[in-house]
């Protein structure tokens, strides 16, 4: 117990540096101040909501922490490479990558247009690889990624076609990737999340996520509640520490049981 009663929050990230994609909002917001909290400095990476970020930022140093924001949309080389570059040049280090940020064009695949594939690809897949190798010369031993995963991957959703096909693709370039990095004592491992309650859930479920949609997918998850954001940073924060120190290439499921039926 620290003064005052409260509970010390463990600090498995002291001195690591870490990424966070998409963190202006939802579980890449929840990742990174839960990072934050356990002592990393975090990079909060957004694409355009730079009031999001600044308020993640805030956040973060309110209770303590050390953030700063940085604009790059990962379907974009050379923003890619300026993140990095402006990593490489204020941090010389990098700890922790969670690729968490994704976007997609929610249709039937029969209607999707050659660029809406372009897009969810070029940030799911090709950003998601091309992170990776930007990160590497900044990773010492130890270091670890984590990359975001969706239910959509192993289970048919409306309208989710594409985005299911990159994620299903980025499960298998953590299996790679944790093979091809392991000689470097780099750990690599992935998240798939059930259904969490964010800004993009709430998009997704349209006009009538309040009176039905909402409750269709508590129903049809049998712990009978949908995921909290902080839910999906908790299993992010035990996969990237020391914790996890023997488990890499996995994508651990935490849905609260809803791909099990
Ligand atoms: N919510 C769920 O139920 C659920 C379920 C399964 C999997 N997931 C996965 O979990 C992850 C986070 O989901 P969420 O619901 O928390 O997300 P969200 O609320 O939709 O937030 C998306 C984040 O990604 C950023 N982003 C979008 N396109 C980007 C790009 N091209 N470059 C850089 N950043 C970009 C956004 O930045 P701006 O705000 O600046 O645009 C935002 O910070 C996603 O990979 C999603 O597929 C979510």
């Amino acid at each position: 117990m620290s003064r005052g009663g409260k509970v010390a929050q463990p600090q498995r990230y002291a001195g690591r540096v870490a990424l966070v994609t998409g963190a202006s909002r939802g579980i890449g917001r929840a990742s990174a101040e839960m990072l934050a909290r356990e002592g990393a400095r975090v990079v909060v990476n957004y694409r355009r909501d730079e009031a999001a970020a600044a308020a993640t930022v805030a956040a973060i140093e309110s209770a303590g922490g050390t953030a700063w924001a940085c604009a790059a949309d990962l379907s974009v080389e050379s923003d890619l490479v300026a993140m990095f570059g402006a990593i490489a040049e204020r941090e010389g280090r990098l700890d922790v990558l969670v690729a968490n940020a994704a976007a997609t064009a929610f249709k039937p695949l029969a209607a999707t247009r050659r660029h809406n594939l372009e897009k969810t690809f070029g940030i799911t897949v090709l950003g998601f690889v091309s992170a990776v190798q930007l990160a590497l010369p900044l990773m010492p031993k130890g270091g670890t990624i984590c990359a975001v995963s969706g239910f959509d991957s192993i289970r048919v959703l409306a309208d989710h076609g594409a985005l299911g096909a990159a994620k299903a693709a980025l499960e298998t370039l953590v299996r790679y990737l944790a093979v091809e990095l392991a000689p470097r004592g780099l750990r690599v491992n992935g998240v798939n999340p059930g259904f969490i309650e964010t800004d993009s859930a709430r998009l997704y479920g349209g006009a009538e996520y309040d009176s039905r949609v909402r409750g269709d997918w508590i129903a049809r998850t049998p712990l009978g509640r949908l995921g909290d954001p902080t839910e999906i940073a908790a299993v992010i924060a035990f996969l990237c520490s020391a914790d996890a120190s023997f488990v890499t290439g996995q994508t651990l499921v935490a849905d609260g049981g809803l791909t099990l039926g």
